[in-house]
């Protein structure tokens, strides 16, 4: 999303988080069936309509659809769109770097994920910005787990991109958010280290964390739809997404099956589901 102003954040109850964890394992399920159907060839527009009915089999919503007027249940970002990309005559190429964002509204609760995956294989640049950009959510929400202030959570993401690739650019202009009875809430989720350290976290604050990295220069435009970012030097884009809500003990990663345990664990962190 783009950046927004502070203002009283949404705690969740334990029994709200539990319906949030059910919206979340609609979307996890979604960005799953595309992520087998993913593959050179495959359409954009077929990967939406199954995302889709994905998201319709589970009774919930695809939350994208219709928001602000977005015309689709993704995102279909490619190579150098970063965010926001709508799935129309595209064609997943070999080589391609594939975003894909979704989300799901269930019983009015809000999830949003995404994920980048390379479409046969990939070259090692490319490669290593989908991996880089996936540690980085991870290392992201690892901070969320024991952090005191929102803030932490990008000083840790721009650490972690820093530390595996220092020519790789973090978008600034796009942020994570809060979510839960709507997709975007405040707070926003800067992902790199700002000066503000952001507000203070309580159990029952849910974050969309995405950091959005680029293989080189960070500017970005607009194409004429009103929603494609592109980088404008052309370089590659990768996102990936989590809706994670903050508990009494630690995490819980709504959009992740494993509710984040195994990618935590190998971060000395563990979970603290309300299963
Ligand atoms: N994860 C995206 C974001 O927070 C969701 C965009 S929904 C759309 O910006 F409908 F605006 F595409
Ligand atoms: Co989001």
């Amino acid at each position: 999303m783009s950046r927004l102003r502070r203002s009283r954040l949404e705690l969740k109850t334990p029994d709200q988080l539990r319906q949030m964890r059910a919206s979340g394992l609609v979307t996890a399920a979604a960005l799953a069936a595309v992520r087998d159907a993913l593959g050179p060839g495959a359409a954009a527009v077929e990967l939406d309509s199954l995302a889709e009915s994905v998201i319709r089999a589970g009774a919930a919503r695809p939350n994208f659809l219709g928001y602000d007027e977005y015309p689709a249940s993704i995102c279909f970002s490619v190579n150098d769109v970063v965010v926001h990309g709508i799935p129309g005559d595209q064609v997943v190429r070999p080589g391609d770097v594939v975003s894909i964002d979704c989300g799901a509204e269930l019983d009015g609760w809000h999830s949003d994920a995404a994920i980048t995956l390379g479409a046969g294989e990939l070259d090692p640049r490319a490669e290593l910005l989908v991996e880089v950009t996936r540690r980085a959510l991870w290392d992201g929400i690892a901070a969320f787990a024991q952090a005191s202030h929102v803030g932490e959570i990008g000083a840790a993401i721009e650490a972690s991109v820093k530390a595996a690739e220092p020519s790789f650019g973090i978008l600034r202009d796009y942020v994570g958010h809060g979510i839960g009875t709507a997709m975007h809430m405040d707070p926003e989720v800067v992902n790199f280290a700002a000066r503000d350290r952001g507000p203070k976290i309580r159990p029952g604050l849910v974050l969309a964390i995405e950091p959005m990295v680029v293989e080189r220069g960070t500017a970005t435009s607009v194409d004429s739809d009103g929603w494609t970012v592109r980088t404008v030097d052309a370089g590659r884009a990768a996102h990936w997404e989590h809706t994670v809500a903050r508990t009494e003990r630690g995490v819980w990663v709504l959009t992740e099956p494993d509710g984040g345990a195994a990618e935590l664990a190998a971060r000395g962190v563990a979970i603290a589901p309300l299963e």
